[in-house]
This record gives C-alpha cells, sequence and structure tokens, in this order.
C-alpha cells in the first residue's frame, strides 16, 4: 500500500483495486459512486480487519485476562490511540467511542446540556446543520427552558459571521456547527466560530461527520471543546466513531448510559462512576467495528490527506464547471471552500426522478433534503441532487454523470 501515495499525484487505479465493491456492474453497467457523504465504500484492509477478528481472537474487552480477551482489548485500545492521533487530541482519554456523530451529539446534549443549561440559556447552531445537531439541542432545550438561535446561512451557502457576531451574548452556552457540510459541502470557519464563542465563555461542538475523510483535524489547535467524527465516512465501518471532549469537561459531565464498565463500584444504595473514557462507555461496545477503524485510518495516513483533499478539489472542480454548463441546471452551495459535495437541481425535474433515472445507468447520487430540511426550506427548494466524491472516484465517473444527466434532461423535456 505505502506504494499508493509515492508522489503527490495518487494513484486512483491501484487505489480502487483496494475497493472490492466498486468492481460491479449495477443495472448492467459499471458502478459509478457518488454518494460518498452518505457512506464511503470500504477498503479490502478493514474488511480484512472485521474477518480476522472475528476469525481469530472475537472476545468482549476489559473483562476477561484469557489471551484472546487481552488481544482484543489491545487492538480497541489501539484504536483509541490512533484516534487520538488522528486528531491531535492532548490525552488519550478524551477519545470516547460512540456509534458515530448522531450519538455522540446526543451525548453531549444529554449529559453536559442537562448538567449545565438553565432556563434563560442560549444554543447557537447554524442554518447548514444536519438534523442531529439540531434535534437533540431541541430537546434539551425544551427540557431547560434554554432557547435555540440560528445563524443564517448567505446565498453561496456560507455561515453569515455578522449575524453570528451578533447573537454571541452571555447567556450563550454553547455553540454546535460543523465543520463541512454534508448537503452543500461548505467548509465552515470553525477556528473563527469557536474564538468567538470562547469569548463568551461558551463551550463550542463540532460535527466533523463531513470533515474526517478530507480535511487535517488538529482538535487542540482549534480549541474545540467537542469535536464528534463517524467511522463510516472516512472508510471505516458502520456503527461506531467517536466523540472528543476536553478532558476538564468530560470528567465534569454525568455519565450518559448506565451499564457495565462505566461504573467503579456498584451496590443498591450507591453507584460509584469510572474514569473516562470509559464513564461513558458502557455495555459491550462495536469492538470488531472500532478495531477496523484503525485501518480506516492508516489507509487515509499513507495516502495522505494533503493528496486526497487536492484529488478530490480537482473532481470538484471539474464536475462543478460541467454541471455548470447543462441547461436548466443550478447549483446549490457555491461557496469557494469546498469539501468534494456538488448539490444541484434540474429546472422543472423532479430530484427523486433524476436519482432514478441515473441509477438505471448505474450511478449512484444522493437525492432529498439529505436530513436538513431548514437548509432547503433556505433555499427555497424540498431538495436536491448530490454528488459526493471520494479518493477513488475518476473525471471518467463525472464524464458518466454529464452524460446520464444529459439523457435525462433530453428525455424528460420530450416527454
Ligand atoms: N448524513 C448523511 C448524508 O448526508 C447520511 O447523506
Amino acid at each position: 500500500m505505502s506504494s499508493l501515495a509515492e508522489t503527490r499525484i495518487l494513484n486512483i487505479e491501484k487505489i480502487r483495486d483496494e475497493f472490492p465493491v466498486l468492481h460491479q456492474l449495477v443495472n448492467g453497467k459499471p458502478l459509478v459512486y457518488l454518494d460518498n457523504a452518505a457512506t464511503s465504500q470500504k477498503p479490502k484492509r478493514v474488511i480484512k480487519a472485521l474477518t480476522d477478528f472475528y476469525e481469530c481472537y472475537n472476545a468482549n474487552i476489559h473483562r476477561g485476562i484469557h489471551t484472546l480477551a487481552e488481544k482484543a482489548t489491545k487492538a480497541y485500545e489501539e484504536t483509541r490511540l490512533a484516534m487520538q492521533q488522528f486528531i491531535h487530541a492532548k490525552h488519550i482519554e478524551e477519545i470516547i467511542f460512540t456509534r458515530g456523530v448522531t450519538e455522540s451529539i446526543n451525548l453531549v446534549a444529554a449529559t453536559y446540556g442537562r448538567a449545565f443549561l438553565k432556563e434563560g440559556d442560549e444554543v447557537i447552531i447554524s442554518g447548514l446543520e444536519h438534523h442531529s445537531n439540531i434535534v437533540p439541542w431541541q430537546i434539551i432545550c425544551d427540557e431547560k427552558k434554554a432557547s435555540l438561535k440560528i445563524i443564517p446561512i448567505t446565498e453561496i451557502g456560507e455561515m453569515d459571521l455578522d449575524v453570528y457576531s451578533k447573537l454571541l451574548s452571555s447567556r450563550t452556552k454553547i455553540v454546535a456547527v460543523n465543520h463541512a457540510s454534508n448537503s452543500l459541502g461548505t467548509i465552515n470557519p470553525i477556528k473563527e466560530v469557536i474564538t468567538l464563542a470562547h469569548n463568551f465563555g461558551a463551550v463550542v461542538l463540532i460535527d466533523g461527520a463531513q470533515s474526517s475523510a478530507h480535511l487535517e483535524i488538529d482538535v487542540q489547535d482549534i480549541d474545540c471543546d467537542f469535536y464528534c467524527i463517524s467511522s463510516h465516512k472516512m472508510y471505516g465501518p458502520t456503527g461506531t466513531g467517536i466523540l472528543y471532549g476536553k478532558k476538564n469537561l468530560l470528567e465534569r459531565m454525568p455519565p450518559y448510559m448506565g451499564g457495565g464498565e462505566m461504573i467503579k463500584d456498584v451496590t443498591f444504595a450507591k453507584t460509584t462512576f469510572n474514569e473516562i473514557p470509559y464513564k461513558f462507555e458502557a455495555g459491550t461496545p462495536n469492538i470488531a467495528d472500532v478495531i477496523a477503524l484503525h485501518e480506516a485510518v492508516n489507509f487515509i495516513k499513507e495516502l495522505g490527506k494533503e493528496n486526497i483533499a487536492a484529488h478530490e478539489s480537482e473532481l470538484l472542480q471539474y464536475a462543478s464547471e460541467k454541471l455548470s454548463n447543462l441547461p436548466s441546471v443550478r447549483l446549490v452551495g457555491t461557496s469557494k471552500n469546498k469539501v468534494s459535495v456538488q448539490s444541484f437541481v434540474i429546472e422543472g425535474i423532479h430530484h427523486f426522478d433524476v436519482g432514478q433515472m441515473l441509477d438505471t445507468r448505474g450511478i449512484a447520487v444522493r437525492t432529498g433534503h439529505h436530513c436538513t430540511q431548514p437548509l432547503m426550506e433556505r433555499f427555497g427548494i424540498e431538495g436536491t441532487v448530490r454528488a459526493s466524491f471520494a479518493v477513488y472516484n475518476t473525471k471518467a465517473e463525472i464524464d458518466l454523470l454529464m452524460e446520464g444527466l444529459q439523457r435525462v434532461i433530453s428525455f424528460m423535456n420530450n416527454k
């Protein structure tokens, strides 16, 4: 694998060989997978890590003293170390395994929010958020009689920072925004968002679902208080991810779920809780998927995020230019600073029809509101067609997308 990233120009054909799923016909056509913002495909090494675990050392972790249990525990904890390094966290105990970003955000809302929000406090999110970074805050704000404030989004799909700075006040207790938007791809100026929030003593949670496979993440440099990642969007398995939290905050937060592993001592009169991170990892975790996530981290590290980003940005530019030259196509989300996601609508043609017709040609895109209904409302649309690119995509695939779209447009216009 090391030869994959020998030069800055990645060997995409060799990278594609690592992904068995890409080499198949869908509806009689070679698969063109452009739905990477929903979930990325998995390289062989991740799949092998899963089968190795179940074939060779399946055991529960942190509990047994037998050989298999020790081996499984070691591998699980090595992923924690890999994730610490991946996001440059100061302490390993700041990495908590969860089911992914949704659970990470819910954990913070339900523990930090429940412990520290009071009536009259404010939580700020942005108009670019996924439902998973809206609903947990609505639930906790309702419960605590706090209010939710929204940073508006400009015509090109960026946060309006002027309004944001006016929303901030001593009432602001939490700011929660994404690093990159799943619907539009906009990369948000999170360092600025964090600094401004800290001036008012608020803590900041960053939803990193769409950034982890594309952008360098340094939680100490940006100084966020919480950062959330899903494994399956960065070439790892589904069902796992992390919550990063600053040690002093995690230590002050009450537990999320009760159960095994998160306790120190249990009597019927009283329970004392384990140290972080275990305080937040009740029950048998998703051991195999956590272990396989380590291989996804290695895969990204070997290619180099800069190289991945350079390739994807070329694809994005190529696709956006071609799309904007198609008749009746309107791009949604045109910030200059984007990860490799392009949403668009075609005048007079429903996005579901576009998605279905592309699927008949083996092309996978996502259509709909992308779990960002308020953002769609902001643009006065019900949904978009979204093409999102990963390191294994090629310009030839984008040409196939364009051919497909041309066919859709001429078919629908001549009906
Ligand atoms: N949040 C994922 C997406 O944007 C599922 O498609």
